[in-house]
C-alpha cells in the first residue's frame, strides 16, 4: 500500500476510444490503493508536440503513447532510451522534475515478459517472425534480447523485411528474410513463430500459415488477442504446440508504465487479466 496523493497519467492516441489501458492502470490503481488517476486523453496528431510538452504545467508525470503517436513522439521528447532508439518507436513518456521528457519502449519487454511467464526458457536458437510493421520491430528487438541467434522474418512487403533485416540484424543474431508465399517453408527448427501482422484479427483477414514444417516441441505466440485465441493459436495448440496469447504482452509492457506514473511494481495475475477481458468491445 501506499499514500501517494494525486498523481496523474494516462495514454493518447487518435482515435482512443478502444484503449484498454485506463481500465488496465484503474485496477492496479483500487488493487494498491494509490490516488491516482489514469485517464484516456484524445489527441490529434498535429497537437502532439504541445500536448507532451504542457504535460509538467497539468501536473501529469507521465503517458503511455498508442497509434498513431509511437513513432512521431519519438522526435518531440528530449531523451530516448536505448530500446526506444532501436526500435525507433515509443509508448512510454515520463518527465522528470525539471520538465524533461523522456520516450521509452516497453513493448518488447512486455513480449519477453509474457513468454517467460508463460514457462517459456530462453533460447539461443531459431525463431520465425511474420510481420514488418511496427509491432514486429519490437518483437525482433525482444528476440535477440532473448538470446536468440537466428531470426527468420517473412512479411507480404519483401522491401519491408529486407529493411528490418539491415536495420536490427546484429553479430550475435542473424535476421534472414523468407519470401512471404511460401514463408512456411522455414518452418524447419524453429523454436518460436510469432504473428507480429494484424491478420487474424477480428475484423481482418484470416492469417492462413500452414504449420506442418513447424517441430512439435515449438512455442508459437500471437501479437493479436482479438480474439484471444486466433486462428493460429488454434491450429498450433491442435497439433500439440505450446501457446501464448496477446493478452499478456498488452498487460506486462504496462508494468513498467505504472512503476514509472504510480511508484509501485504492480502484479499481472488471472484477476487482472479477467477484468481487462471484460472490458472488450
Ligand atoms: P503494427 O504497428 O501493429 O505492426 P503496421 O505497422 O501497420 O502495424 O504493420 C502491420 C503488419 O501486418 C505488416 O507486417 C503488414 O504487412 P505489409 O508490411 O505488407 O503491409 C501486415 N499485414 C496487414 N494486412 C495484411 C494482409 N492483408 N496480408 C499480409 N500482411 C498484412
Amino acid at each position: 500500500m501506499t499514500t501517494t496523493q494525486n498523481l496523474k497519467a494516462g495514454v493518447m492516441g487518435w482515435p482512443i476510444h478502444h484503449s484498454l489501458s485506463p481500465r488496465l492502470h484503474g485496477f492496479w490503481l483500487d488493487r494498491y490503493g494509490i490516488d491516482g488517476s489514469y485517464e484516456a486523453f484524445a489527441v490529434e496528431p498535429d497537437h502532439l508536440p504541445a500536448t507532451l510538452r504542457g504535460l509538467k504545467a497539468r501536473g501529469i508525470s507521465g503517458v503511455n503513447l498508442t497509434i498513431p503517436h509511437k513513432v512521431a513522439a519519438c522526435a518531440i521528447v528530449d531523451e530516448l532510451d536505448p530500446a526506444a532508439k532501436r526500435i525507433g518507436a515509443i509508448n512510454l513518456v515520463t518527465v522528470d522534475d525539471n520538465g524533461r521528457l523522456l520516450g521509452r519502449n516497453t513493448d518488447a519487454y512486455g513480449f519477453e515478459q509474457n513468454l517467460l511467464a508463460a514457462g517459456f526458457k530462453k533460447q539461443n536458437g531459431v525463431a520465425f517472425v511474420l510481420g514488418a510493421g511496427g509491432a514486429a520491430r519490437a518483437v525482433l528487438v525482444a528476440l535477440e534480447t532473448m538470446g536468440f541467434t537466428e531470426i527468420r522474418l517473412a512479411n507480404r512487403t519483401l522491401d519491408k523485411a529486407e529493411k528490418l533485416a539491415r536495420d536490427l540484424s546484429t553479430p550475435d543474431c542473424a535476421i534472414s528474410v523468407v519470401g512471404w508465399e511460401n514463408a512456411s517453408q522455414g518452418l524447419a527448427n524453429v523454436e518460436l513463430l510469432v504473428n507480429a501482422t494484424s491478420l487474424g484479427m477480428d475484423g481482418q483477414p484470416p492469417l492462413d500459415f500452414p504449420l506442418e514444417n513447424l517441430p512439435k516441441d515449438a512455442w508459437v505466440t500471437d501479437i493479436v488477442y482479438t480474439p484471444l485465441k486466433t486462428a493460429l493459436l488454434d491450429q498450433a495448440n491442435m497439433r500439440g504446440n505450446k501457446i501464448v496469447d496477446g493478452l499478456g504482452m498488452l498487460l506486462h509492457q504496462a508494468r513498467p508504465a505504472f512503476q514509472a506514473f504510480f511508484g509501485v511494481d504492480p502484479e499481472v495475475d488471472a484477476a487482472l487479466r479477467e477484468h481487462v477481458l471484460a472490458g472488450r468491445s
